[in-house]
């Protein structure tokens, strides 16, 4: 479904990821765990063809994707959900859900967006509140639904946890990963919260200055503790 080969990333004339390589499945959930600086957000951004100057291969679903353009990728099924979030201020929680669903992949049937809100226990009354109107975290859940309403083969989650409280955040791992299986949606979440990690992924990455440094299943990572978390640690 995604395939990275020899992936470099540049902003200038800085060198920020070196030789990225891994591949996902349809319906695949992979995590990239990194320290702050690791490369992370810049490795979402190259998929996305959103910012860092990008050499070598990128495919997915079979095509390079070359220097198509980040509204063409969101067409053909990769959604981005950004740690600043982009929220609408003027349109409701209903609206940028909805529109959401106009620049998404039109071969895939629409989720409905008011089961979609449904699903989201903290949205449901701010299904009327325009974005302006929310808390930070009110505004990161929306975000993170509006990734869900494309219904992108594959979702691009930057750091959904950042500064939430640690309720919220149990919430949005199960509704993520609840989200993910039904609707079918692969998953590339990039995050700290290894708790949050685990619960919505079955593989992990983890990179150290915009190297993959590891590569395996949640339970590779355990047998691995002690060298992975050297690659974590601040
Ligand atoms: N727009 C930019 N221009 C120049 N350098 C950048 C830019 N954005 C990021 N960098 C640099 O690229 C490196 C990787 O940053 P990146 O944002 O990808 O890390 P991250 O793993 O997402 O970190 P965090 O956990 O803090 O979000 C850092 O050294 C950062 O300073
Ligand atoms: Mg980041």
């Amino acid at each position: 479904m995604l395939e990275l080969e020899g992936v470099n990333a540049f902003y200038d004339q800085s060198h920020i990821l070196h030789d990225i390589g891994f591949s996902m499945e349809e319906g695949g959930r992979v995590a990239i765990l990194g320290r702050n600086g690791a490369g992370k957000t810049t490795l979402l951004k190259s998929i996305m063809n959103a910012g860092p100057r990008v050499q070598g291969g990128i495919r997915f679903k079979s095509r390079a994707l070359a220097n198509a353009s980040p509204d063409e990728r969101a067409r053909l099924g990769l959604a981005f959900v950004p740690e600043d979030r982009r929220v609408f201020g003027h349109l409701t929680s209903y609206e940028n859900l909805k529109i959401a669903q106009y620049g998404a992949s039109p071969e895939r049937e629409k989720v409905p967006i008011d089961d979609l809100i449904g699903r989201f226990p903290m949205l449901v009354p701010l299904r009327n509140r325009p974005g302006s109107q929310m808390s930070g975290g009110q505004q990161q859940m929306l975000a993170v639904a509006r990734g869900i309403a494309a219904r992108p083969h594959i979702m691009l989650l930057d750091e959904p946890t950042e500064g939430l409280a640690p309720v919220i955040v149990a919430e949005l791992a199960h509704e993520v990963a609840a989200c993910c299986r039904d609707y079918g949606i692969g998953l590339l979440l990039a995050e700290q919260s290894i708790w949050f990690s685990r619960q919505c992924t079955e593989r992990v990455l983890v990179i150290d200055t915009g190297r993959i440094v590891f590569s395996g299943s949640w339970q590779d990572f355990d047998e691995n503790a002690e060298r992975v978390q050297r690659h974590l640690a601040i």
